[in-house]
């Protein structure tokens, strides 16, 4: 729908290039590079990006063309890699035949009237002002273009905030120290916390000469966060499985996502255990009024979660008061939000299990049914698929969901390179030894129904991509603990056993997605990239895509070798397994996760994401500020484009 579609000036809002315009001269001690510029693409040497700061090149302006058939037949992917010693460091590195520009840093203003955060050391926003601004933790995200002509320049982008720590997200007067863990000490401080994470939906255009800004006045600009109105559909809405005592509220840990061809976002719960704990836990005798349940130790809750404190002043987040018992089994599903309709309030798909889940890729498998791959991303858990019931198109058209209504179902990976989707019904004999009395149960309990059936625990399964060819490829992102101790050795699909730094496995349907068997192989275990001298070296994968072209992108988030900084590189699934042209495009900043990913639909434009720069600490880096030593990093977006205006990854 239109919607100020012609204002030029801002409304008096500060351009990002203001707000986050770096002084060059003042980063001439920098390493010879560049900060951040937001509101100008940065490429990698100061003489190229001087050029094209302040240039307002409209040359830009024919960059809605469509992809040419030339382009559409070609895989090429020809780019110079940055180079492994050129890798670390306070502020990012790019190919020099691309250059990015920083867009919405945590604190971006989403409402006229709402000051930026611009990360003073000593104020944080108010919650009040948090929840009408950008959260933090940027993660999966994705651009829902403009119909029309327009969609190269203009759209909604949705974001995850997956998490900011205490000590990130607080002011230092927000917080108390109990026995070592840094914690709130209000409620105040609680709620920013919570209001910092969750999704933002953010309207978006491109000026002339190619620079993106935020339509502030838009009035489709939203942020959802843990207090805001959800509803619950499928088969567990209305369980008492889900009954907690009041209005269910709020989506947290949105770490990967998925869109559906009907136009809404999936995003996804992952740590959602983490925020909960026992406020009668006495830190110092390490005792308590709580006792975990055997589902709740099953789903990793603990009487101090990851130590985020909101049990102290937040009941829904205590575990130790029976009322909001069930509190906890409102988290860990897939949300469905419409990012056009503001008014909305996200869903709760309960078909689609409960679990941390890591992403939600919606594919079309046979019949035109709905097929969404999910991994959970815990050391030896599963990976799941979710098959609607029927036609996508006709459940819509008859009002139905076609997330609320199809099976579930867990892989096993078996030796020979084979494998079964394992449907998870309570009238499988397994699940009901197991204890689960209900498919309610079977899909809160998504892990223990899971166990039951045999499916083969994975190396932490994150983001999964289906490439052009129908092949499904999983990022299994590290598992320190495999072989060690008594835990669960080598298997085929896990062969490296500890597994330091991951692998990418690879699957194809017997059933074009809708099949129950499959045949597997290994892409890539990133082991086999760290010989001496070899330049394509990463480690822990994690964000993965795969464009139309087979170019597949990974994203990593982990230590990786040579000090460097965590990175995306580019490889065509093509390639022979044996002889990978893995190529680096881009390098984050000291103490990030590159995490994200999504393009302009002629793809001249890429959205990716530093998440948690420096860990939040000044003394690593001040991105996307000038390095200054003082400024608190903060999460953005960088929008990604070739100079000669190529398809990125190209
Ligand atoms: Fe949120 Fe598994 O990364
Ligand atoms: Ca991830
Ligand atoms: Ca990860």
């Amino acid at each position: 729908m239109e919607h100020d579609e012609d204002i030029s000036n801002n409304s008096g809002n500060r351009s990002f290039g203001e707000v986050l315009g770096v002084s060059a001269s003042r980063r001439k001690f920098m390493r010879g590079s560049l900060a951040a510029a937001a509101g100008s693409f940065i490429a990698p040497s100061i003489a190229s990006a001087q050029a094209d700061f302040d240039s307002d090149d409209q040359t830009w302006d024919d960059d809605e063309l469509e992809i040419s058939a030339f382009e559409q037949r070609s895989s090429a992917i020809e780019f110079t890699p940055v180079p492994t010693g050129e890798a670390s460091g306070p502020i990012p590195n790019i190919s020099e035949e691309y250059e990015y520009q920083v867009i919405i840093p945590w604190g971006t203003p989403l409402e006229e009237g709402v000051m930026e955060y611009d990360g003073d050391p000593n104020t944080r926003p108010t919650s009040e002002e948090q929840a009408a601004m950008v959260g933090i933790g940027h993660d999966g995200m994705h651009f829902f273009p403009k119909q029309g002509n327009a969609g190269n320049r203009r759209g909604l982008l949705v974001i995850n905030h997956e998490f900011g720590r205490n000590t990130h997200v607080l002011a230092p007067d927000q917080l108390q120290e109990v026995a070592g863990d840094i914690l709130p000490n209000s409620l105040e401080a609680v709620r920013l916390s919570q209001h910092a994470h969750g999704v933002s939906v953010v309207d978006m255009r491109k000026r002339r000469g190619g620079v993106w800004e935020v339509i502030t006045r838009s009035r489709l600009n939203r942020r959802i966060h843990v207090n805001t109105p959800v509803t619950f559909s499928g088969p567990v809405a209305g369980s008492a499985l889900l009954e907690s005592g009041g209005p269910a509220l709020g989506t947290v840990n949105n770490c990967s996502n998925g869109y559906t061809p009907w136009g809404t976002y999936l995003t996804c719960e992952e740590n959602f255990n983490g925020y909960f704990g026992d406020s009668t836990y006495d830190r110092e005798t390490e005792s308590g009024s709580w006792t975990p349940t055997a589902e709740q130790e099953r789903y990793g809750f603990s009487p101090v979660g990851f130590s985020y404190g909101w049990e102290l002043f937040d009941p829904r987040f205590d575990l130790s008061i029976p009322e909001t018992e069930q509190e906890a089994n409102r988290f860990g599903w897939v949300v469905e939000i419409d990012p056009n309709n503001p008014r909305s309030a996200p869903v709760k798909r309960t078909a689609l299990g409960r679990f941390k889940h890591e992403g939600a890729t919606l594919t079309i498998g046979a019949g035109n049914r709905a097929v969404v791959y999910m991994g959970d991303d815990q050391r030896f858990d599963y990976i799941y698929k979710f098959v609607s019931a029927d036609n996508w198109q006709t459940m819509v058209s008859n009002g139905i969901s076609p997330l609320d209504e199809g099976t579930l179902y867990v892989a096993r990976f078996d030796e020979d390179g084979t494998g079964q989707w394992l449907e998870m019904s309570i009238d499988d004999p397994a699940i009901q030894a197991a204890g689960l009395s209900s498919q309610e149960e079977v899909l809160t309990y998504a892990r223990v129904a899971a166990d039951a059936l045999g499916a083969t625990p994975m190396d932490r399964p994150e983001w999964i991509s289906v490439a052009p060819n129908q092949d499904v490829f999983c990022t299994l992102t590290n598992n320190s603990r495999r072989g060690t101790e008594d835990n669960l050795g080598a298997d085929a699909a896990n062969p490296l056993a500890p597994n330091n730094d991951g692998h990418i496995i690879r699957w194809r349907d017997a059933g074009n997605h809708v099949g129950t068997t499959f045949e597997w192989s290994i892409f890539v275990i990133a082991e086999d990239t760290h010989a001496e001298g070899d330049e394509r070296t990463f480690s822990d994968p994690d964000g993965l895509w795969i464009d139309p072209n087979g170019r597949m992108f990974i994203q990593t988030d982990g230590g990786q070798q040579k000090e460097m900084n965590n990175q995306m590189l580019v490889v065509s699934v093509n390639d022979d397994p044996d002889n990978l042209d893995i190529r680096r495009m881009f390098t984050g900043v000291s103490g990030d996760e590159i995490t994200g990913l999504t393009t302009t639909p002629n793809r001249r434009f890429m959205f990716i994401n530093t998440q948690h720069p420096g860990n939040g600490d000044p003394s690593l880096t001040n991105f996307p500020a000038q390095q200054d030593g003082v400024t608190i990093p903060r999460d953005c977006t960088m929008i990604i484009k070739r100079k000669d205006k190529g398809i990125v990854g190209s």
